[in-house]
């Protein structure tokens, strides 16, 4: 039987309509409008295209955006002088550089510079050690939509195996944190795997929840997933054209044998990717909120 796609689209549209719903709200008691900085430092495509996504989204919740695209050439100290600015700007409630930077720019450096209480990506050490000891602020974007998914497509989580494959900052560690957690919607049993573990297939075959971040096409096949598993792929890659000259994106799990096998499964595009921005939106509001005093 084929699996049930979650589809984050769906589930994206209904998120976005809780956060509109709010931002006018705060708007109504205290006047202020949410308001996002981004930073864009050169002109990779998919960066490009993130970005827009992201500023146009906040148009469409009643957020404000500012936009900064800055020259690949920009030195270090020219963008941490923007992003003081930023810092102490009252219209900016977050502030999100886009990531990765160019060579030539210390990308530790430029996460620490931002102010935490406006860090909405959630990567500033000290949001990242909220996230450890479960006091979080920022839950970072990606995994903040992976636990969102998992929750909204009634996915049990506490008790349950997880497997999460990629051991990155942004993904894979996180997740693996936000879910061990001993809190509502985690209480998981969490193992991580990366490129130097031995029999993969092993650990992906007990996975009640299977978290797939290895940022390779084909990673999981249909033989490595459990029967009946959720299969969160959060793969991003860009393969070969379509008819139309595009580049296709597929995900890290090979979607027609893993869709033999799993119960539940997020289809890229339209799982994991829709679901990090609406995350981004909600850390805007967050922001904006704690600025006037409402942890609400
Ligand atoms: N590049 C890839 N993912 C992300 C993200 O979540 N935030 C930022 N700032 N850059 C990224």
């Amino acid at each position: 039987m084929a699996a049930q796609i979650i589809d984050g689209r769906a589930i994206t549209r209904q998120v976005h309509d809780e956060i509109r719903e709010e931002a006018a709200d705060l708007a109504a008691r205290y006047g202020i409008r949410p308001g996002l900085a981004t930073v864009l430092v050169g002109e990779n495509p998919a960066s490009v295209s993130y970005v827009t996504a992201k500023n146009r989204t906040c148009k469409e919740l009643g957020m404000e955006s500012f936009h900064h695209p800055l020259p690949a050439e920009t030195s270090q100290e020219k963008l941490l002088t923007l992003i003081d600015q930023l810092n102490r700007d009252e219209r900016v409630h977050g502030i999100l550089v886009q990531l990765p930077l160019p060579q030539h720019i210390d990308e530790s450096q430029v996460l620490l510079s931002i102010d935490p209480d406006k860090d909405v990506d959630g990567f500033h050490p000290v949001n990242v050690g909220r996230l450890m000891i479960g006091e979080p602020r920022f839950p970072p974007c990606t995994p903040a939509g992976i636990q969102e998914l998992l929750l909204r497509s009634n996915t049990t989580i506490r008790g349950a195996e997880v497997v999460v494959v990629g051991r990155s900052n942004i993904v894979g560690k996180p997740i693996a944190i936000m879910l061990v957690q001993k809190a509502d919607g985690a209480d998981a049993t969490v193992t991580i795997c990366h490129t130097r573990t031995r029999h993969l297939e092993d650990h992906t075959r007990r996975a009640e929840i299977l978290i797939v971040a290895a940022g390779r096409p084909a990673a999981i096949s249909g033989s490595m997933i459990r029967p009946g598993a959720t299969v969160i792929d959060v793969g991003v890659n860009r393969v070969g054209t379509t008819d139309s000259g595009k580049a296709k994106l597929v995900g890290d799990v090979d979607f027609a044998s893993a869709c033999e096998v799993a119960g539940k499964i997020t289809p890229v595009p339209g799982g994991v990717g829709p679901m990090t921005i609406a995350m981004l939106m909600r850390n805007t509001l967050r922001a904006a909120k704690l600025k006037v005093g409402d942890r609400r």
